[in-house]
């Protein structure tokens, strides 16, 4: 189990780090991490599970940190740019794997930009090879991103359209299974 004074020390180190520079990070990542929560008690998921999966839904893009200036410049990446805007996985994972008890969180995050059908990075994991813990957190990510609104998005999605759109794109970006449980899910 995770102690709780090493997990709000870096909670704050993260925090600290993160909005002088950006809000809205902080924002989006702690929204994350509640919907984590939410959607993995809905699927009954042991208790340990569920901490871990809220956990790296909250340090999901930990690794931004080092990327910030990058990612919020104001106008779309150049490709060279996006390459290493992708770093941001390993730069957060590396960091957090020197934290033994964060081990198992920095696994399950690793994995938040792969894609069902195995399009997504960094290991271009397809279907099941991808963590069952990263697959919940992609799903609440992606809801996440839609309904609150993003540069390149005229609006923010409604909860409906977003959970449309996750309907669209089952099986290409998101596990089937998973999309069918969120989307019956209250919100
Ligand atoms: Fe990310
Ligand atoms: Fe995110």
């Amino acid at each position: 189990m995770i102690k709780e004074g090493k997990l709000i020390q870096l909670v704050d180190f993260f925090k600290e780090g993160v909005s002088s520079q950006d809000k809205l990070l902080i924002e989006h990542s702690e929204r994350v991490a509640k919907l984590c929560e939410k959607f993995s008690r809905h699927l009954k998921l042991p208790e340990e599970q569920v901490q871990n999966i809220k956990l790296a839904g909250l340090f999901h893009d930990f690794g931004k940190l080092s990327f910030l200036k990058i990612i919020n410049n104001g106008r779309k990446l150049t490709s060279e740019e996006y390459e290493e805007a992708k770093k941001h996985i390993d730069y957060g994972y590396n960091f957090m794997q020197t934290f033994s008890e964060f081990k198992e969180v920095a696994e399950i995050f690793r994995h938040h930009h792969e894609k069902y059908d195995g399009s997504g990075y960094p290991k271009g994991l397809a279907g099941t090879e991808i963590p069952f813990e990263a697959r919940v957190l992609i799903v609440c990510d992606a809801f996440t991103a839609m309904t609150e609104g993003r540069s390149y998005q005229k609006k923010p999605f409604t909860a409906e359209e977003a959970k449309q759109e996750l309907i669209r794109c089952k099986r290409s970006q998101f596990d089937p299974v998973l999309v069918d449980k969120f989307v019956e899910m209250e919100l």
